[in-house]
Order: structure tokens, then sequence, then C-alpha cells
């Protein structure tokens, strides 16, 4: 099978890998001309890995939309819109996306799938997949053993994308048909992420890192099962499963991001020395405009709004949640 990438970063690079592996022919597309190098000289552009011969890419959109029929977003959250509205103007056929990006948009609350409904012609839209679950790429690379879930509203499609990327060497892949609560698990695990961070740059321990992670579920379940999800989805792999592996890993972009948070640098300044995405921080935004619209309660997340928008220090965060109305956990 052909099959674009669309972003050639750490996890659509080693996803081309993974694909070539099981047999697939791989392009892939990004706008960075010096990832476009590297992989070309069969280097990862961010891991020091030799690529398969085969793993090429391009800087030309139309290039890769010839290439495939199956086309993976791997773009940050805040660069799909905007690729796939280029996508439309220049498909000449109907195609279907595998989305391994996570967040959600911060000023609509849409998630990538219907970002996709929204920006690609109903004559050029076979279906769509998302591809998530716990999977750093710095490990998927090293063809370490890594479970992710493929999930659709057509069982079919998702069986199909189960089938193209799963081995019997290092990879396995679920199906689900519960898009909502694989997308949703998917984004807020980021912003868990995030805080988890934040507690080790503040300095506290191995039980604040697992209140959060448990407490963070929670967060979790009550936005997957607000916005039409199933609550049984947040407790599988897309959702406590990534979490775990999310927020417990200096391998983590958004964990190391919030671990400068807690050490007090500022958020321009985290920015500027990680060029590389990091979705957490945007869906702390895009989850405290949620919690206001739908007046549901997350608080972690909140108190991570406030700091990030300078308006509550650090040190402040933690009196700000203890001194909250004490409850019971009964659920
Ligand atoms: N890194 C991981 O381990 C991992 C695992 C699972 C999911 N994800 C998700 O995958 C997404 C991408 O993550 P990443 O780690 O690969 O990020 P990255 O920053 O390493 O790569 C993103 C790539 O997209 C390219 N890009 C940005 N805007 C573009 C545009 N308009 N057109 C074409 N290319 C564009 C960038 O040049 C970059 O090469 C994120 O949403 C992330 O949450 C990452």
């Amino acid at each position: 099978m052909k099959i674009g990438i669309i972003g050639g970063g750490a996890w659509g690079t080693t996803l081309g890998q993974t694909l070539i592996d099981n047999g697939h022919e791989v392009l892939i597309y990004d706008i960075n001309i010096q990832a476009v190098e590297k992989i070309n000289q069969h280097r990862h552009p961010f891991f020091d890995t030799i690529l398969p011969d085969s793993e090429k890419a391009t800087t030309d959109l139309k290039e890769v939309i010839d290439f495939a029929e199956y086309f993976i977003l791997s773009v940050p959250t805040k660069a799909v819109r905007f690729v796939l509205k280029e996508m439309n103007l220049l498909l000449n056929k109907k195609v279907t996306f595998i989305n391994v990006s996570k967040g959600i948009e911060p000023e609509t609350l849409k998630r990538v799938s219907e970002i996709v409904e929204e920006e690609i012609s109903t004559d050029h839209l076979n279906g769509f997949v998302v591809l998530t679950g716990p999977s750093h790429a710095e490990e998927v690379i090293l063809r370490k053993l890594t479970l992710l879930v493929s999930s659709s509203k057509s069982i079919e499609l998702a069986k199909e994308v189960q089938m193209i990327f799963s081995n019997d060497q290092y990879l396995r892949v679920y199906t689900s048909t519960d898009l909502i609560g694989c997308e949703f698990g998917g984004a807020v695990k980021n912003a868990i992420a995030v805080i988890s961070g934040a507690c080790t740059g503040l300095g506290l321990g191995e039980n604040a890192r697992a209140a959060v992670i448990t407490r963070g579920i929670i967060e979790i379940v009550r936005v997957v099962e607000l916005m039409g999800g199933k609550r049984d989805t947040a407790f599988g792999l897309t959702g406590i499963g990534d979490l775990i592996v999310t927020a417990s890993s200096e391998n983590s972009r958004n964990f190391s991001a919030g671990k400068k948070i807690g050490q007090g640098i500022s958020i321009e300044q985290i920015y500027a020395e990680q060029k590389q995405t990091i979705e957490g921080i945007r869906t702390i935004e895009a989850l405290h405009h949620l919690s206001q619209v739908y007046h549901i309660d997350l608080p972690m997340i909140n108190v991570a709004y406030e700091i990030i928008q300078n308006k509550l220090s650090v040190e402040d965060a933690l009196p700000k949640l203890l001194s909250r109305d004490l409850k019971s956990e009964d659920f």
C-alpha cells in the first residue's frame, strides 16, 4: 500500500519506518527543508538513527497527494487546518486520513476528525481514523514493544488501519469505534502531563505524581463523557495508558515543558528553547475554554491555565488546589 505522511517530524518519520517494516511504500511531506534533506540522507531528523533506504521525503505537497490514497496527519494540531485546506485544493480523488496528532483546537474546541470533515470536501473524503495510544517515537524508532488503538466511526476502516500498522515484531494495534473517547483521551493526557512535569519541577515527589496521574484520569473521564465518548475508553490505552507514559517520563516534551514551568521558567522561554511540538500547553488553553463553555470542573487544568497565563505563580498553585472543599473519593 502507498501511504503519504504529512509531517516528517519525530512521530511521522518514525511511523514511516514502521510502515516500511510492514511492507508498505511511504512518501513524507514537510515544510521544513532541513528535515526533508535529512530524511533523504536516511537520517531521522530528530533521533540518531539510520532510516530505511526507501523512506523518502519532499517539500512538494502535490507529489505526496499524487503518490497515495492514505494520508497520515502528523503535523502539530495547530497546523492541521492549514494543511488540510491546502490538500483539499490539490485533491482529485477520495482519500483516507489517519490522524496521529493529539490535540483540540482551542478556539473551536474541535477534534481533528471534525476539522477534517470541515476542510475536506465530501468528494475527497473516504474516511477518518485516529491512531493513538502510549507511544514515544524514541522507542518505536528502536522497534520497542508498543500497543496502539485504531479508532474510527467505521469499524471496517479501523480494522484496515489495524492491519496496516500491526506486526509480530513490536507493534500491536487494537480497534475502537469510540472516536470521541480516543481523540479527547489523547489530547487531555498531554495537559495532565504538563501538570505532572510541573510537580517534578517544583521539587515534589512520586506521591504527587501518582496523585496527579490518578486525579488526571478523573479529569479525562469528565471531558470524554461530557463530549459524548465512553467512560471505559478513558481507562484503556488511549486514556490512562497514554497518560502513564506521558506523565511519568522525561522523554515527553509535555512533561519536560511542565518541569520547566515548575522551575519558574516562562512559557515564552520554553517555546524559544523547544522548537518541536508541545501540544499540552495549547491543550490546557483549549480545556480551560471547554470548562468555561460547559461548566465542568477541571481543577488541575484550570489552575495550570492560570499559571501559563501568568495570573498565578507556580508557588501559589498548590495552596489554591489544596484549599478547595474537602471531598469523598467514592465514585
Ligand atoms: N513524538 C511522539 O512520540 C509522538 C507520539 C504520538 C503522537 N504524537 C503527536 O504527533 C504530532 C506531531 O508530533 P511530533 O513529535 O512528530 O512533532 P514534531 O514537532 O517533531 O514534528 C512536526 C512536523 O510537522 C512539520 N510541520 C509543521 N507545520 C507543517 C505544515 N503546515 N505542513 C507540513 N509540515 C508541517 C514540522 O516541520 C515538523 O517536522 C503531535 O500532535 C504529537 O502530539 C507524537
